[in-house]
This record gives structure tokens, sequence and C-alpha cells, in this order.
């Protein structure tokens, strides 16, 4: 397994394998590498040949209060991770390297970045958007496998692969989760047992939403104060429980009533850690 920190030794690494016919697959993510980013590993191989992994805590995606300095950093478990995994190379550039002195271009996509996390983390998805456009065009893959943990992140860069005519093809994959239901977080390292067994109520609330969806439940507000009334004695703070149209995440009204599909996504503060969760109702399976 290569390990490339230099940008344009990634390009031409990556220029050498399209010409020997090779379909390059790529998982950006930001290290501490867990379950859940070793099944997109896995899709990229099961849908490429050579499979190349970004590890970058990327600055422009974090708001001046949030956990940048302090988001783990496991750089040697996570080289292990890889070679273990079948990852043909890691890239992990420097900070300058990505956004050297004098560099001042963003991505910003339009309507989809706006509502539910993007109303609590202004800047965060153009931050997204401008890091996965450059490691896009550095690698050049047929392939890139995102989680559906972070939806609202799929949703926002496959709105920007298409508006920027990318030629790539951008895959969601199920979110992965531990046995009781939680779902898997880099982030989830920061809680103590006490918020980890608080923190299940996410997954028991949309559980609770899968059920009464099944059911026959349509109505929008209903369904959200479902999941409200489990998550809500459970939370520090609640940045959002919202339950939105599933491509464009614009939220329902509360008396709207949802279709054949629905999301289904929660946003909250236990003590210092943000968790993030959602199922797609008429899709997902229940958590728990
Ligand atoms: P990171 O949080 O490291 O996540 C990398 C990828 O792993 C993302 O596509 C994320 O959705 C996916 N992932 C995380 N937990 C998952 C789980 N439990 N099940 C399935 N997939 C999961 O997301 C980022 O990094 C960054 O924003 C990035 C896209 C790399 C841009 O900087």
């Amino acid at each position: 397994m290569e390990i490339v920190e230099s940008p344009f030794e990634l390009r031409e690494l990556c220029n050498r394998v399209r010409a020997a016919g090779k379909r390059v697959g790529f998982v950006p993510t930001m290290g501490a590498l867990h379950r859940g980013h070793l099944a997109l590993v896995h899709e990229a191989k099961r849908r490429a040949d050579f499979v190349i992994v970004s590890v970058f805590v990327n600055p422009t995606q974090f708001g001046p209060t949030e956990d940048f300095s302090r988001y783990p950093r496991t750089f040697e478990a996570d080289r292990r991770c890889c070679e273990e995994a079948g990852v043909a190379a890691i890239f992990a550039p420097s900070r300058e390297a990505m956004y050297p002195s004098g560099e001042e271009t963003r991505v910003t996509v339009g309507i989809t970045d706006k509502p539910l996390c993007g109303v609590h983390r202004p800047g965060h998805f153009e931050g997204v958007a401008t890091i996965v456009a450059k490691l896009f065009a550095l690698v050049g893959p047929a392939v890139a496998v995102f989680g559906r943990k972070d939806y609202q992140q799929w949703r926002v860069l496959v709105r920007m692969t298409a508006d920027l005519m990318l030629p790539v093809e951008v895959v969601g994959l199920a979110t992965v989760r531990d046995a009781d239901g939680l779902a898997i977080s880099s982030r989830n390292r920061y809680l103590s047992e006490s918020e980890r067994v608080r923190a299940l109520s996410l997954a028991r609330g949309l559980s609770m939403a899968v059920v009464a969806f099944n059911g026959g439940e349509r109505r929008a507000g209903a369904l959200r104060r479902i999941v409200v009334a489990e998550v809500e004695p459970m939370a520090d703070s609640i940045d959002y429980v919202a339950v939105a149209e599933p491509e464009g995440l614009q939220p329902f009204e509360e008396d709207a009533l949802v279709g054949g599909r629905a999301l289904v996504a929660i946003a909250v503060k236990l003590g210092v850690t943000r968790l993030i969760d959602n199922v797609v109702l008429g899709e997902d399976p229940a958590p728990i």
C-alpha cells in the first residue's frame, strides 16, 4: 500500500492506474477509521480495481467553535486498517498542500445545503463541497463512496457532482451501526458511558418512527413528535428533529402528509459531542 502526501504525486499515480485500464475507486475520510469507513472501502473495492482512501481533517468544514483542533488523529491505526482492508493507496496531504497560500475558491451548493445541518453549521457544506471537488480533481475516480450516516452531505455531493458535470459515480451506503443500534461515528469516542446510553435514544426514536410509518402514519408532525418524545428527555440540547423530503431535503410542514418515502433526521448535543442520525422511512429498516 502506498502512502502519498503530495497532490501532484497522487495525480500521477492515478493517471498511471487509469492508463493501465483500471477503474479507480475513492473513499474520502477524515481518519479515525472505524467499521463505517471500512464498509465504504469494501463497497469501493466491489466497484473498482484500485481503491484510494484520503485521510485529511479538512479545516474549512469546521466552524470557529467546533472541534477541528481536538478531532481524533490516529494515522498509524488508520494505516493498518487500510492495509488490512486491501486499500491500494492512502492520500494524506498537509493542510498547506490542499490550501496553499493565495487559494480563494469555494464550491457552494445552493438549496440542498441550507436546511437541517446547514442552519446550525454555516459554511460547513461549502467546506465539504470544496475539499471533495479538489479531491475528485486529483484522483479522477470512476466511483466515490460516501455514507448515508451523513445523509445531507451525501445529497450535497450528489448535487455538486451533477451540477459541475464531474464524471464520477457518487454512491451512498447505508449507515453502519453498533449491535445496539448506535450509528458508528468517530465522535462516539468522546461520549462518557452515561452519554452513550442516552445516545441510544436517537436510534430508538428513529425506530419508533419507522414502526409508525409502516403502520400507516403519514402525518409529518406526528412522525416528528414521536422522535422528539424519545430524544428530548435524553439529549442535552436538540439542534433539530426534522421530517424532510429525501432528495431536496426541504422539511415538511407539520400538517403535511409525507409520501412513499421521507427522511427523518436528528442532530443533538450530548455533553460536548454533537451526534447526527437519520432513516429514510419507506426505505431503511428500523435501526433497533
Ligand atoms: P468522515 O466523518 O471521516 O466520514 C467519511 C465517510 O464515512 C463519509 O462518507 C461518512 O458518511 C462515512 N461514514 C461515517 N460513519 C459512517 C457509518 N456509521 N456508516 C456508514 N458510513 C459512515 O464525512 C467526512 O469524513 C468528511 O466530511 C469528508 C467527506 C471526508 C470531507 O472532508
